[in-house]
């Protein structure tokens, strides 16, 4: 099949300090929503999109992250001899086949296109994903999955959109939005972290994309911009210049931003109440706890 993408960048160098002292000894991919760390969440999305190469880049201090792909054969023996099947299954899901994973160093912390550029030399002549763990995605049909579909139809480059309030523009990438099809949004121009009343519009670029192998060579001549730091932003935005399809796409789901604190805990509060063994018990706790706050009011 022409353009598939297989291959999926994993940014996961930063060190959380929104979530200091957790983060102090854990990466802050390993945090969990409910039971499951942030970043399995991003792994089953990117499996369900037919991703089969996982490029991680990642820093010291990331140990953990690395052991969490491995096999645990002392502990799936003794599940097993437990009888625990249907643990053993869960952790099953967890184990990376060899070679399917690559660990790429970030050495600096250079900005979100520093360390995509990074993972340069295992991306070849094909278009590849990025997904940030950081954005979690609750979807039917997951978000990365929606978007190589519509890629298949479009190529170029694409990114996941979603409209934010305008005092929240600065927070994120905004695209500067063309004419608009279906979900299909056609980018004029894209800007990071714009200052407070200068975005183009109020569609933020979320934390999954879709990018030509051309990007990379963009990473390799693009300046430090916002934040001083070396924007993946502005080498998609070089391909808008270059005459190149770029897209933002609306998908359909809820995005949740785990790399805040709010965000986090209404993730863990939306997960919990998904699943079919908490629901009842979680859903009766909130609820006791609205009664509670009526009362004190
Ligand atoms: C990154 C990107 C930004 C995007 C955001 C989505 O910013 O640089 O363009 O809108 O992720 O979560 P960060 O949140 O790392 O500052």
């Amino acid at each position: 099949m022409k353009n598939r993408v297989t291959k999926a960048i994993f940014p996961v160098a930063g060190m959380g300090t929104r979530f200091l002292p957790a983060t102090k000894s854990i990466p802050k991919e390993i945090l969990t929503l409910v039971d499951r760390p942030l970043i399995q969440y991003a792994i089953d999305e990117a499996r369900a999109a037919g991703i089969t190469d996982f490029i991680f880049v990642t820093a010291r201090g990331k140990y953990a992250l690395e052991d969490y792909f491995d096999r645990a054969p002392e502990l799936e023996s003794a599940l097993r001899r437990a009888g625990k099947d249907e643990l053993l299954e869960t952790l099953r899901t967890t184990n990376m086949e060899s070679g399917a994973i690559a660990y790429i160093r970030q050495h600096r912390a250079l900005g979100l296109g520093h360390a995509v550029w990074c993972a340069r030399r295992l991306i070849g002549d094909e278009p590849f994903a990025v997904m940030l763990p950081d954005d979690v995605i609750a979807a039917e049909t997951p978000c990365l999955a929606q978007m190589v579909e519509a890629h298949a139809e479009v190529g170029g480059c694409m990114v996941a959109a979603m409209e934010v309030p305008a005092d929240r523009a600065s927070a994120y990438g905004i695209l500067d939005a063309g004419a608009e099809k279906g979900p299909l949004i056609q980018a004029r121009g894209m800007v990071e972290k714009p200052r407070l009343g200068e975005a183009p519009s109020n569609l933020a670029v979320i934390g999954r994309y879709i990018l030509t192998p051309e990007v990379l060579g963009n990473l390799s001549r693009i300046k430090p911009s916002a934040g001083d730091e070396l924007q993946l932003t502005d080498a998609i935005a070089m391909e808008i210049e270059a005459g190149r399809p770029v897209h933002g796409f609306r998908f359909r789901g809820e995005r949740f931003d785990c790399g805040s604190k709010a965000g986090y805990l209404q993730a863990t509060v939306a997960f919990a109440l998904s699943r079919p063994d908490l629901r009842d018990e979680f859903a009766g706790f909130l609820d006791g706890l609205n009664g509670f706050r009526a009362a004190a009011q």
